[in-house]
């Protein structure tokens, strides 16, 4: 499905209203709700709504478990920071203690051992074996390059093979570095999957990933296909072309 405004403001006031709405039904229905955040300057808006007196109030987020898609090898105070972005604009200002935030260690300097240590503290929230097959986190919040690229899974990347590790080293984008990213099985086997893309940047890479065109690998954004759960683009007109608006579902 796809959702095209004519504003970024309006994609995130849209966005924000069906993650409190998401996250209500899946507090009712379990008692909590897992959140897995993007990096990247387009999820900025949805933030600051989401931690504004318009919205903060609709969630309980005492009942919420942060995550986070992808981070960069920087320190969590570096302006590079995906935490320290979602901090500054958003978890700062909501009523959660810190343990509900799990925060990606992605400057150690084993990247890998790192990666297979947030794999254990996704597993250890959901009480299972980090070991077996990935959790269903219930909405995960993600963006895209002009490169097609989604979380740190950028194209041509060894990382877009991962069929087993929920997170495990991305490499590329800028700053150039490795990264932590969660992987397409663990991002796959979300509940709801919000893709925001804004900007005429965009509109080349996302007119391939929406006509399912070109080779995957390609552009990693097509390789986000829910097993079971539900995806919604939203977009602003700035990067959808006319063609593809044809084909809004
Ligand atoms: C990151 C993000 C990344 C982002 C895209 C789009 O660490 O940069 O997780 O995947 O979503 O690069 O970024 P913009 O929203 O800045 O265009």
């Amino acid at each position: 499905m796809i959702r095209v405004f004519p504003t970024l403001e309006e994609l995130a006031q849209d966005a924000a209203k069906l993650i409190c709405q998401v996250a209500g039904e899946r507090i009712q229905k379990s008692g909590r709700c897992t959140i897995a955040l993007s990096g990247g300057q387009t999820p900025k808006t949805l933030y600051n709504f989401l931690a504004s007196d318009l919205y903060r109030d609709r969630i309980n987020w005492s009942q919420v478990e942060i995550f986070f898609s992808d981070e960069r090898s920087v320190p969590p105070d570096h302006a590079d920071s995906n935490y320290r972005m979602a901090w500054e604009l958003m978890l700062s200002r909501l009523p959660m203690a810190k343990g509900q935030i799990h925060r990606m260690k992605a400057e150690q300097t084993d990247l890998s051992a790192a990666a297979a240590d947030y794999q254990v503290e996704i597993a250890n929230r959901f009480g299972i074996s980090p070991e077996g097959p990935p959790p269903s986190l219930d909405i995960i919040i993600l963006g895209m390059g002009g490169d097609g690229h989604t979380a740190s899974l950028f194209p041509g990347t060894e990382v877009l093979q991962e069929n087993q590790k929920w997170v495990s080293v991305g490499q590329g984008g800028s700053p150039k570095s490795g990264r932590m990213t969660l992987t397409v099985p663990l991002l796959n086997a979300a509940k709801q999957i919000l893709f925001l893309v804004s900007g005429s940047e965009k509109e080349s890479a996302l007119k391939s990933v929406l006509a399912e065109e070109g080779d995957p690998f390609r552009y990693p954004a097509r390789l986000i296909r829910p097993n079971s759960g539900e995806l919604i683009w939203f977009v602003d007109v700035k990067a959808m072309d006319e063609d593809s608006q044809g084909r809004e579902k």
